[in-house]
């Protein structure tokens, strides 16, 4: 029977054989099989996620809703996020990032509309790219300020009240990071998107380690390359074909992927989960 290859096409020598004349052809496929959602998994969490106007923060958004978390979005493209936030049927707060007064006004904004909060998704991140010889001292400064300087302002506002709240007798907290694999490799133009990406992954091993006391578990998501705006401008068919051949699945993710993984750590099923920095590469990082 022949196989119709949809994906990346893996040569396995057959016993006792070398060379690709006496190999075998394997469909990888491209398995994105997934559950579907059971409106249970997040019952009545209360959810902050910033970035959420699009991309992996709207998905993320959707599924928390879609498992009976209260989400409240936050970004600072004000009509994409009251559009989403109308769809879900939620509350959005517009906000930049980049302004940390700002940035921990409209988190205590959105935890006076939830009620408290019990999971936190610091997901937005900015990526211009440049190479270091001609990179801007502003553009530096802009990718820290929101890639990393926001989650700091935001952990420490809803830190404060997840201990509060456990004080009080409540259940424990999560806080989830979006870093990158840019974070754990790097890639030419992103030197200062890799090293935002990694000061997040220390970040979230640190808070981790003062937060566990409160019953709050940090961990940060490592995506791979996710079809979403982000790099779109410069995305060509070649980029996307060059990208897909680094991981052992064949293929690029989608938001759903990384958002099944912020499900995963934001349930109860990742309770014994901390200071970790979750690989959603399909095998493009192993480490
Ligand atoms: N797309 C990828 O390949 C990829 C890979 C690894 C990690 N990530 C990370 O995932 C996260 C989401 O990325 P994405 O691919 O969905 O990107 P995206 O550009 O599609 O979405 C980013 C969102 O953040 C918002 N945002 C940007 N600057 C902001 C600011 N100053 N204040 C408030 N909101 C702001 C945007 O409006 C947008 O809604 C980012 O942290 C990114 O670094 C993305």
């Amino acid at each position: 029977m022949s196989v119709t290859p949809r994906n990346v096409l893996f040569t396995i020598p057959l016993p006792g054989t070398t060379g690709t004349s006496s190999s075998i052809a394997v469909d990888m496929g491209s398995d994105t099989r997934t559950m579907p959602p059971t409106g249970l998994r997040l019952d009545g969490r209360r959810a902050i996620v910033t970035g959420a106007a699009r991309g992996i923060g709207a998905e993320i958004a959707r599924t928390f809703a879609a498992e009976g978390a209260h989400p409240v979005l936050l970004d600072i493209a004000a009509d994409e996020v009251h559009a989403l936030a109308k769809t879900l049927e939620c509350e959005s707060v517009v906000v930049d990032l980049a302004d940390a007064d700002g940035t921990a006004e409209a988190i205590s904004e959105s935890i006076a509309i939830l009620g408290g909060v019990d999971i936190l998704v610091n997901n937005a991140g900015v990526l211009k790219m440049a190479p270091i010889l001609e990179m801007t001292i502003e553009n530096w400064d802009l990718t820290f300020d929101i890639n990393v300087r926001s989650m700091f302002v935001t952990t420490q506002v809803v830190g404060r009240v997840m201990r509060d709240q456990v004080a009080a007798g409540e259940p424990g907290g999560r806080i989830i990071n979006m870093a990158s694999m840019g974070g754990k490799l790097g890639s030419p133009n992103q030197a200062h998107y890799a090293a935002s990406k990694s000061a997040v992954i220390a970040f979230t091993r640190v808070s981790a380690m003062e937060f566990g006391c409160y019953g709050i578990n940090v961990n940060c998501i490592c995506p791979g390359y996710v079809l979403t705006e982000m790099g779109a401008a410069t995305r060509t068919p070649e980029m996307v074909a060059a990208w897909s051949a680094k991981s052992p699945l064949g293929r690029l993710a989608e938001p759903s992927d990384v958002a099944r993984m912020a499900l995963f750590l934001a349930s109860d099923e990742a309770s014994y989960c901390t200071g970790q920095a979750m690989n959603v590469s399909g095998g493009m990082v192993m480490h």
